[in-house]
């Protein structure tokens, strides 16, 4: 039986993931590199460094560390500022409705992101208080596409990963989810997110109870 629900933050419960697209771009540009969305799928998911290092490798060019953590700083203050006037009304249509039914179920929410400013964002969101465990960037060494921080979220609810769900919008995250052996959703394009063992193109689309009901016809 499924008893936890580990959710990715940015392109799953809010816009972010296209707000880090338009800081990169923006930063990609200043660069030179050629940059656009089917590149950008490579990129969600991946932390601050890894997607600066995709950019670069991209552009063929190598700098001096200094000046890479200096980019990484530009790229992280343009994308707080788009984030800065996101409120409530940012939260994607149908989660708070999907979080009540998960609660009514008894089924524990986690929240696995690879951003460092993933509390930021909840706190503007006003969902903090909706997870029972809360994992960012902060809480583990190994990023995406490793599967360290679902296991890390489902270890600290005590929970076995065959009895999670993972929600992703990402290839890096449904990857991980996939190495956690959780059961997998994925949030986006079904041609793109193959890997999920279902996909829906919004998270508002994801009912709990078809998703439970698939879960346990593969043996969950
Ligand atoms: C992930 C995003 O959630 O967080 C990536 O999908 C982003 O696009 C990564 O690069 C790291 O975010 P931050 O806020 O720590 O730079
Ligand atoms: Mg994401």
């Amino acid at each position: 039986t499924i008893r936890a629900f580990i959710f990715d933050l940015d392109g799953v419960l809010t816009d972010t993931a296209e707000y880090h697209f338009l800081a990169w771009k923006a930063l990609a540009d200043q660069l030179g590199v050629d940059f656009d969305k089917t590149d950008n799928e490579q990129l969600k998911g991946v932390d601050r460094m890894g997607s600066l290092q995709f950019i670069l490798q991209k552009g063929g060019l190598r700098l001096p560390e200094k000046q890479i953590l200096a980019l990484a700083e530009q790229k992280n203050h343009h994308y707080q500022q788009l984030i800065a006037g996101m409120s409530e009304a940012d939260l994607f249509e149908g989660v708070t409705e999907l979080f009540n039914a998960l609660k009514d179920r008894n089924i524990a929410i986690g929240l696995a992101s690879a951003s460092k400013n993933a509390a930021m964002v909840l706190e503007r969101l006003g969902i903090t208080d909706a997870f029972d465990y809360v994992a960012d960037a902060s809480k583990v060494k190994q990023g995406k596409p490793h599967p360290e921080i679902f296991l890390t979220v489902a270890d600290a609810l005590n929970i076995p990963p065959a009895q999670c769900v993972g929600v992703e919008d990402s290839l890096a995250g449904l990857q991980a989810i996939v190495d956690a052996r959780m059961y997998s959703v994925g949030i986006g394009d079904a041609r793109v997110l193959h890997q999920a063992d279902v996909v829906y193109a919004h998270i508002g689309e994801l009912e709990p109870g078809k998703v439970l009901g698939n879960a346990a016809d593969k043996g969950r």
